[in-house]
């Protein structure tokens, strides 16, 4: 039984510039839920208090609910009526009141999982940004903030442990076997963050003293089995709460913190006040089923969701065209802690890496929007790489041009004049320039003007003096076709080739014009440019470079991130040039790549980083007309030769043993990522021992990392070994969702020209489910992202992600959704392939009863 049928596909626009505050508020709400599977009953109270000055109705939304029984004031009342799906209740001249409503809701059969749902028979909550509703009647929107009072009762044997927000203050057994508990949270909040747990898990209990010296009880939840894989996320916890203390000056504020962790969830995790809720792949981690990406996940989720207390629910959203200002502050503050955990390049390196594989073609396509969006018509649609990562951006370009101290009170200011209230991205904004002192008008463009602004650089020579000419361009997005030019701070730096030393030291020159020439100084010869070092800003930058000048930067300049960033400018221009049949040759990539690897020994992580090529999506990103067979071939051609010409370094990388799984310092992690690299660079050339060097690798194995690497790589070929690999890997794993997963991932991944056939097998595997959303990311996810089976010349790529649309659909819009980005990229490739993504796109829209969530993104993506 599937629910969707309660969010019709009505296309309605909703405008950042309609915004009024609310009607009512709603200082207290207290909620009884009779809890269990099938049906739960919820009795609400709201204490509601007129806003308005004139007399006005009570408008509470509601989503597939229908109100058992209304009181006003204790009375029964009949002054109510049905608008859609809300509820909308006359208290006459009233300017307070109690309004009580009884539902009745069905979690078994809640497949969205939005609202209250069931998951592996246990009831958990997820109300971002617009499942409070699903519960009950209520304003549901972010600016409504309340005391919250929660009781719950339940069959003690199948509910044992029972969770809200804030602190239990009251529990005892019922009648009939059941229990109950009454929880209790001090912190008025908006609807979004309450949350409810019902279930039989176990807990990792540890304690936190706060910097004031305050006791903080801290609980993971898990299903029995699992405590064992908590512990990383502990520390992670415990780390998170000690930086925001000492970076943000940021304390928590109750006496609790728990976290539970559930299998079936939408997103990665949720940071409801007190209690948060997580995907299970962001808390369990082993070194035999985690490898150490997965760790890194952890621990920068933990500390995301953590964050958010201040960032998000002490200082919450006015409403949700505001959602950067808590999702964009708490990335840009969850990648700071990261780096100060690991090493700062690599993090860098990291999260440039997603900002160009996710965000960039974002912006650059149909489904482009501002950070601060102006309208929608779904908001679980603007969850996206542009609200989080291009919105981490922008604080990270504010806080470089200020400086740490500044930042920081700018920030003070922010959450001192902000705390308790729903705020703006302005305020946000308007608390920088005041703490920190700078005027931020012209930056504010960041706020309003989508698309990716590209600079286009060139160096002038004017009587011995040397310059740099920038023209600063924003293309035009959806509803935006003039852009103004935007402030950017933009870090360079020169250097003498000769070896003479630093021309120009690192200088921030902050850009605001269209064109504008920037003094650079007195050189004897024309110096090596380091350009948007650290990527102090979210651009594409335009600048023809010799390869000799590219390889100079990637061994000698001072800047970590410039030096991976020239190495990968070389190996693009290397695979651009091949791909348009330009070739010229692979020897400056290889020699340079040879020299960045004289340096592994002392920074392995960086190292391994550095000499990764360019993903084959990123490749087609510099392209007019993308043509995923070539830039296929032409990569693994390219990385063949490097394979080759560097073997001996390869195989000396895989020669010695593997740091132990249980070593996560940074060197092991680094050391483990850099023989991943190292093998995949051997498996390119067919070297006849490559399978069996991989198998041993796998067999040998002691942890997930060099388990994980060794089987991708084998999946890309078509040996015995495959073959064997793979199958002990489903053997030993079957019972482990998370690590079946990978199972399902790396086939998808797989370079093999039958990926689509073994995806489309692999849909029928009686492990494969539509229910879970982390097995479907795993299989089709995984697909979208395999750029030259996606985008298979027959179109077979395209149809099974449009049948999976409409198949998900009717169960879970939400994840639906996330699955048609790739389809909205027709514009950037030929005519033939275009006219298929298109086609799929109208058959999806021309199924009946489709989700507004569906409906707006593949409508979005045909324009
Ligand atoms: N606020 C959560 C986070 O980023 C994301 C929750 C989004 N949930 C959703 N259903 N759209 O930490
Ligand atoms: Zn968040």
């Amino acid at each position: 039984m599937t629910d969707a049928s309660s969010t019709p596909a009505v296309p309605v626009t909703i405008h950042r510039g309609d915004y009024r505050p609310p009607d009512w508020q709603v200082p207290d709400v207290a909620l009884d839920f009779a809890l269990a599977v099938e049906a739960t009953r919820v009795a609400a109270a709201l204490s509601v208090v007129r806003q308005a000055d004139a007399p006005t109705p009570l408008v509470l939304r509601g989503d597939g609910l229908t109100p058992a029984a209304v009181r006003v004031d204790g009375e029964g009342w009949n002054d109510w009526r049905m608008d859609g799906a809300d509820l909308i209740v006359d208290l006459g001249e009233r300017t307070a009141a109690t309004v009580e409503i009884d539902t009745l809701i069905h979690p078994a059969s809640n497949t969205q999982l939005m609202g209250l749902y069931a998951s592996n028979g246990m009831l958990c909550t997820q109300c971002e940004a617009e499942g409070f509703r699903r519960i009950t009647f209520h304003p549901d929107r972010p600016d409504v903030l309340s005391r919250y009072k929660v009781r719950m009762e339940g069959d003690k044997a199948a509910f044992p442990i029972l969770l809200s927000n804030g602190n239990c203050i009251a529990k005892g057994d019922g009648a009939g076997g059941n229990h109950w508990a009454l929880w209790e949270d001090p912190w008025p909040k908006p609807s979004y963050l309450f949350a409810l747990v019902a279930g039989d898990l176990v807990v990792n209990r540890d304690s936190f003293t706060t910097m004031s010296g305050r006791e903080v009880e801290l609980g993971i939840w898990v299903r029995d089995g699992d405590l064992d894989r908590t512990e990383h996320a502990m520390q992670a916890l415990k780390d998170s709460m000690a930086w925001d203390e000492r970076v943000y000056g940021r304390e928590y504020d109750l006496d609790l913190f728990n976290i539970v962790a559930v299998s079936d969830f939408n997103m990665g995790a949720m940071e409801n006040k007190g209690l948060n809720v997580f995907n299970t792949r962001y808390i369990l981690a082993d070194p035999d089923t985690a490898t150490d990406v997965d760790y890194d996940g952890v621990e920068g989720v933990v500390a995301h969701e953590y964050f958010h207390n201040w960032s998000g629910n002490r200082v919450t959203c006015r409403d949700w065209f505001q959602l950067s200002l808590k999702e964009g502050f708490t990335v840009y503050r969850d990648q700071c802690f990261s780096a100060d955990m690991g090493s700062p390049a690599v993090k860098r390196i990291e999260d440039v890496r997603l900002l160009r594989a996710a965000q960039f073609p974002e912006d650059a396509g149909p489904l482009a929007h501002p950070i601060r969006p102006d309208s929608f018509q779904e908001i679980s649609n603007f969850y996206t790489a542009t609200i989080y990562n291009k919105g981490a951006e922008i604080i990270h370009m504010m806080a470089t041009m200020v400086g740490a101290d500044r930042f920081r009170k700018g920030t003070d200011l922010y959450f001192e004049r902000h705390d308790g209230e729903a705020a703006t991205c302005e305020d946000f904004v308007r608390a920088i320039e005041e703490g920190a002192g700078i005027d931020l008008t012209q930056f504010r463009l960041w706020y309003s003007q989508a698309g990716t602004p590209r600079l286009t650089l060139s160096l002038a020579q004017e009587s011995g003096d040397w310059a740099l000419d920038v023209t600063q361009t924003v293309p035009p997005t959806p509803g935006q076709d003039d852009k103004q030019p935007m402030m950017i701070p933009l870090k360079l730096a020169a250097f003498a080739m000769d070896g003479s030393g630093a021309a120009l030291p690192e200088t921030l020159v902050t850009l605001t014009g269209a064109t504008q020439r920037v003094p650079l100084g007195a050189f004897a010869a024309r110096p090596a440019l380091s350009i948007n070092r650290g990527f102090s800003a979210p651009v594409i930058v335009d600048f023809a470079r010799a390869d000799g000048e590219l390889a100079w930067l990637a061994a000698n300049d001072d800047d970590p991130f410039a030096r991976y960033e020239a190495l990968q400018q070389l190996m693009l221009d290397t695979l651009v040039a091949a791909v348009s049949g330009k070739a010229r040759g692979s020897q400056a990539v290889i020699d340079a790549i040879g020299q960045t690897l004289a340096g592994a020994a002392t920074d392995p992580a960086f190292v391994a980083e550095a000499v990764l090529l360019p993903s084959e999506a990123f490749i087609g990103d510099q392209m007019v007309t993308v043509d995923p067979g070539a830039i296929r071939r032409e990569r693994l051609a390219l990385q063949a030769a490097i394979g080759t010409a560097l073997e001996s370094q390869w195989r000396a990388i895989l020669a010695g043993a593997a740091p132990p799984a249980t070593d996560l310092s940074r060197k092991a992690k680094g050391g483990r990522r850099l023989r991943g690299v190292a093998l995949a660079y051997l498996a390119a050339t067919a070297m006849d021992d490559v399978p069996a060097l991989a198998f041993r690798i796998f067999s040998d194995a002691d942890g997930m990392t060099e388990r994980q690497a060794a089987l991708a790589t084998l999946a890309h070929g078509d040996s015995d070994e495959r073959v064997a690999a793979l199958d002990i890997f489903y053997q030993r794993y079957r019972d482990n969702p998370l690590v079946l997963d990978k199972w399902f991932q790396v086939q998808a991944w797989s370079l093999r020209a039958d990926t689509v056939d073994a995806v489309k097998e692999l849909a029928q595997h009686p492990d494969f489910t539509l229910a879970n959303p982390n097995r479907v990311r795993s299989l089709y996810g995984a697909l979208s992202g395999n750029q030259a089976a996606f985008h298979q010349a027959d179109g077979a790529g395209y149809r099974l992600i449009a049948d999976l649309v409409i198949a998900l659909d009717p169960k879970n819009p939400q994840t639906s959704a996330r699955m048609i980005p790739p389809l909205g990229r027709w514009k950037r490739f030929d005519d033939a392939r275009a006219a298929m993504m298109k086609a799929e796109l109208e058959r999806i829209l021309a199924q009946p009863g489709l989700s507004r969530d569906v409906t707006e993104q593949a409508s979005k993506s045909l324009l």
